[in-house]
């Protein structure tokens, strides 16, 4: 098999887009990279990423982190401050269901995995159904955080509906994060920007290595 058809193979493996490998030109360029120390901001590719991502989701701060798993857990623990506290998800969110128990030994959180009524993506009621006030009983964990994945098992999340629950998540206090591994997808589908997506989130983690094809990596926004 020729590097090309090897390419082509394993840009059409339908079992996970976590199959995809980078392009010859992602390979090329990472031979020129720079090799700055990024805790001291010294790393111009580094800084030249992040600047972008930022540029293009409106967000203030961005971080490249080594992994998806490990930018939505800093993403998730930034939020909390002292237990008892609970996170809400879907019942499938990949932070919930395939991050090693992150939020419980990361987090300290109690977690409501919601499954949601319509069968596909939680919508506003389903969160006010299971949602955990903070009005001072001593017996509850309350919830201050809701985490949205989009898309989730191939399905969106419609925007109206990250709108309603954004706008009633600020008016509850509760911290809004997305699992967005794959927003860039739902952009590319239905042509919503990446800004008007991640402007209803207080935090969003996006990956490159997975339909984008990048050998590693994710990026943390706030
Ligand atoms: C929805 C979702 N979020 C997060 C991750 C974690 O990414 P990583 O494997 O880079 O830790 C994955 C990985 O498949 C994922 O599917």
């Amino acid at each position: 098999m020729t590097q090309d058809q090897q390419l082509f193979s394993t840009h059409n493996e339908f079992r996970s887009d976590t199959f995809t490998v980078p392009t010859q030109s992602m390979i090329a360029s990472v031979a020129f990279a720079t090799f700055g120390d990024s805790v001291y901001k010294e790393d111009q590719d580094t800084l030249d990423l992040e600047s972008k991502v930022a540029r293009l989701t409106g967000k203030e701060s961005t971080l490249f982190c080594s992994s998806g798993t490990m930018s939505n857990q800093i993403g998730l623990r930034a939020h909390l401050f002292q237990p008892p506290h609970r996170i809400l998800c879907d019942y499938r969110g990949h932070v919930y269901a395939h991050e090693a128990g992150g939020l419980a030994t990361l987090c300290q959180a109690m977690v409501t995995p919601v499954i949601p009524s319509n069968g596909l993506y939680l919508t506003l009621e389903d969160i006010i159904d299971n949602y955990i006030p903070d009005d001072g009983d001593i017996h509850m964990a309350p919830t201050k955080v809701v985490s949205l994945e989009n898309t989730i098992h191939g399905i969106i999340t419609p925007l109206e509906e990250i709108e309603r629950i954004s706008y009633w998540c600020k008016e509850n206090n509760v911290k809004l994060h997305l699992d967005g591994a794959r927003l860039w997808n739902a952009s590319a589908e239905t042509g919503i920007s990446m800004f008007e997506y991640c402007q209803f989130f207080d935090s969003v983690s996006l990956c490159l290595s997975k339909s984008l094809g990048a050998p590693f990596g994710s990026i943390l926004l706030v």
